[in-house]
């Protein structure tokens, strides 16, 4: 494998544990505010988010490639009393990971490395998904979040999201 492409590939596994961090952080910050569907939501995001970590470490070390794990930086957002700031700062994140795997795709493509390409193909529609569920939180939340009732059932909704392991399997 080409060497910018493996550090590339490497970085990942910082970013996506990072994003496990900022979700988890969302989640607590949820938690003291007594939304538990909305906090049970984003701790699945960030057992996603550690999923995804894992399968770019696995692909690496498939690949007979050296992985090196760097320290985790501290989520720095302070939300305040603002319930829908988690949720723009999430569809933002989620907008500059998309950013940073495209980068990784189009280091792939340069470098011939087709198998890499092949690999970030689940990565680059697994990225359109989570804008799109990102924005539609946001949206429901400018629609019915503003009124108490509208708020507990938004929050019960959440409430149902399930855990799925990641269906790509290297
Ligand atoms: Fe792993 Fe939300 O991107």
């Amino acid at each position: 494998m080409e060497k910018k492409v493996a550090e590339m590939l490497n970085e990942q596994i910082n970013k996506e544990f990072y994003s496990a961090y900022l979700y988890l952080d969302i989640a607590n910050f949820y938690s003291t505010k007594g939304l538990d569907g909305f906090a049970g939501w984003f701790e699945i995001q960030a057992k996603e988010e550690r999923d995804h970590a894992l399968l770019f470490y696995k692909y690496l070390h498939n690949n007979d490639e050296c992985v090196t794990l760097q320290s985790i930086s501290k989520p720095e957002q302070l939300f305040d009393d603002d319930l829908s700031a988690p949720l723009k700062a999430s569809l933002e994140h989620e907008k500059y990971v998309t950013g940073l795997i495209n980068a990784i795709y189009a280091a792939a493509l340069k470098a011939d490395d087709f198998r890499t390409v092949q690999f970030l193909d689940w990565f680059v529609k697994e990225q359109g998904e989570e804008e799109k569920n990102s924005l539609d939180l946001i949206t429901k939340m400018q629609l019915f979040g503003s009124d108490t009732k509208g708020l507990y059932m938004l929050n019960s909704e959440l409430a149902g999201r399930t855990y799925t392991a990641p269906s790509l399997v290297i």
